[in-house]
């Protein structure tokens, strides 16, 4: 939500701070800005609208301003919408300031400051952090800082540039993430580190409240009380390659075939002698035999990929699960205790509704396990136990390898927690841990099939909604091929479990009303190929997903998608792959912007 980049170096740093925003696009992209110090002045250019069509273009119309020292900034809009004025860098040629998050006592900062002769032009809670940070500035820029921070309420991630000291940038973070990057005579400041992976793999992850004071050949780091602090620096293992399209037409469809090798990343080396094992963060089968409760929280993919969660773990070790949404586990009072082992799952390990969750269950004492992709994320180091998820750099907005590798890493849980509660055996813990290890080459089959993907898409364009359904863990896979048609398409359509069909929806039901029916769980067939008659015979087209060996009797749908056999519980991890795919080619075929879709952002660091 929302994307930072600065430079500081020997070399023009136009170029470097467009082309790292581009990069951060996913993060938001209403508008998006720099500023350079030029000539002993700030000079900002920015525009509404994502970078191709609105700064790069305004670039060229006004010329590049030239400068080796600058910020930039790629916008999600929350106070003030998208336009060249609520656009980011934001200042008044003496202190210039890009922001990730949210200032809550704006309203305060806003009223306080004008009484004290400021003005301010834009509708954004961040200009009162610029107006506030000049307010304060009398030649020392880190008391200005220190004494901003004392007055801000709420999250944010700031690069700050003060006129008077054009060889560095400064830059402070609240919750909201922020890294400096070391390089050889340059260094960096970036939302995360694929912004600047081309320049450096080094950087210091910037710790809440903490200061950084960054030149081209130094970088010094100051708490909240302006005392000196050393930081360790990390080296990022991702590569520039894999934050890159490589090939494919979109992040979209690259993350999709990156698929079988992700989840292989994940589940291999967590596998010792047969079993999985957890030992890597200390989550023992004594501690998993006795947890009263587990709770699974997270937002969107994530808390579907939690659903699955629920449904096996359920299933294998007969012990309940509760799988909450984020945003509505925080404010519930969760009936959640220190017998309980608190699941959180996030791809970015930055959303702040997750994070939030994640801290309610630690104050109440709960053990508390974190599913992340990015390393050293907020997630990752707030939580009790940490495990990643190892599938790489997802850029793509709409979740899909980050959303097979979350499903993957719950069947190693489930499998671990059915063992320790004596609910399965070893042999049996052996034999389903050996099926999931087959799974990446029958999601690679899958990713082949492309044809009949396409197929599918072209019968979706032209309905203005449509329905899921599924029952059990096949409802769970609805719930999550629904939000991957209608996040990138703009297609409406809705999950339901078949069975409740009946009880009102199917009045929706009509032969512009497209149905997916998810059908790969034997003991469910049955049930499910009944609904699928009833929405049919009310004139749905129906396309049926299903197991190959599966007897569906004839004609029962207007078409047909076969997944490869595997043992029931194990078809989530293969039946998303059909739904992300025709989720893809509807959005392609309708012409959207598949990587950027309207609206959204990828990492939602604001509530
Ligand atoms: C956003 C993204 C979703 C993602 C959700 C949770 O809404 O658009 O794709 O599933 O955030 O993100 P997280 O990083 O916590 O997994």
């Amino acid at each position: 939500m929302c994307g930072i980049v600065g430079f500081v170096g020997a070399e023009e740093c136009a170029d470097f701070l467009v082309k790292s925003l581009k990069r951060l696009e996913y993060r938001g992209y209403d508008s998006a800005g720099i500023a350079v110090f030029s000539g002993g002045k700030i000079k900002t250019v920015k525009a509404k609208g994502k970078i191709a069509e609105g700064l790069e273009k305004k670039l060229a119309e006004d010329g590049k301003p030239s400068g080796t020292c600058g910020i930039g900034h790629t916008r999600w809009a929350t106070h003030g919408e998208p336009s060249d004025v609520n656009s980011h860098p934001i200042g008044n040629g003496r202190v210039s300031i890009v922001h990730n998050g949210i200032i809550e006592n704006y309203r305060e900062l806003k009223a306080f400051l004008s009484e004290h002769g400021y003005g301010f032009e834009s509708e954004t809670d961040t200009e009162t952090v610029a107006k506030l940070l000049d307010y304060y500035y009398d030649g020392d820029p880190v008391d200005a800082i220190s004494k901003a921070m004392k007055d801000i309420e709420g999250a944010y991630a700031l690069g700050i540039m003060f006129r008077d000291f054009p060889d560095r940038i400064f830059a402070i973070r609240k919750e909201s993430p922020l890294i400096v990057g070391k390089g050889q005579g340059e260094n960096f400041i970036a939302s995360d580190v694929t912004a600047i992976l081309d320049h450096t793999k080094d950087y210091y992850l910037l710790e809440q409240d903490e200061i950084a004071v960054v030149k081209k050949d130094k970088i010094r780091f100051l708490d909240s009380h302006g005392f000196e602090i050393e930081k360790e620096l990390k080296t990022a293992d991702w590569d520039l390659a894999a934050a890159q399209k490589g090939g494919f037409e979109h992040f979209m469809l690259k993350e999709i075939h990156e698929q079988p090798q992700a989840v292989k990343n994940t589940i291999s080396p967590r596998i010792k002698d047969g079993t999985p094992c957890f030992d890597e963060c200390g989550l023992s089968d004594e501690k998993l035999k006795n947890y009263k409760h587990i709770f699974i929280i997270g937002c969107g993919s994530a808390m579907h990929a939690g659903m699955v969660g629920k449904y096996i773990i359920e299933e294998l070790s007969r012990s309940p699960v509760i799988v909450d949404i984020a945003s509505e586990f925080r404010y519930r009072n969760p009936l959640i205790s220190k017998d309980d082992l608190c699941v959180i799952i996030s791809q970015s390990g930055e959303t702040a509704d997750t994070l939030a969750a994640l801290k309610l269950a630690n104050e109440i004492g709960a053990d508390t396990l974190a599913i992340v992709n990015v390393v050293g994320s907020s997630i990752a180091r707030e939580a009790k136990m940490v495990m990643y998820t190892n599938a790489g750099p997802e850029i793509s907005v709409c979740s899909t390898k980050a959303y097979a590798v979350q499903a993957a890493f719950m069947y190693l849980l489930a499998f671990r927690v059915a063992l320790a509660k004596g609910a399965i055996d070893e042999e049996r813990c052996k034999t389903l841990t050996a099926e999931l290890t087959g799974i990446p080459e029958l999601i690679g089959k899958c990713i082949e099939e492309k044809a009949q993907y396409q197929y599918v898409a072209s019968k979706l364009i032209y309905a203005d909604s449509l329905l899921y359904i599924g029952r059990g863990l096949d409802y769970a896979l609805s719930m999550e091929g629904s939000l991957k048609l209608k996040e990138i398409s703009y297609i409406h359509s809705e999950s339901y479990a078949a069975g409740e069909l009946k009880h009102g929806t199917i009045s929706l039901i009509d032969r512009d009303t497209p149905v997916i029916a998810v059908a790969t769980q034997s003991a469910l067939m049955d049930k499910t190929v009944s609904n699928v008659k009833e929405v049919k015979s009310r004139g749905a087209k129906v396309v049926m997903i299903y197991k190959s060996g599966t007897d569906i009797g004839k004609d029962i749908a207007d078409y047909t998608i076969e997944l490869p056999c595997v043992s029931d519980i194990l078809m989530p991890l293969v039946t998303i792959v059909p739904l992300q795919m025709i989720a893809y080619y509807t959005s392609v075929l309708l012409g959207r912007d598949v990587d950027m879709p309207r609206n959204l952002a990828k990492s939602v660091t604001v509530e």
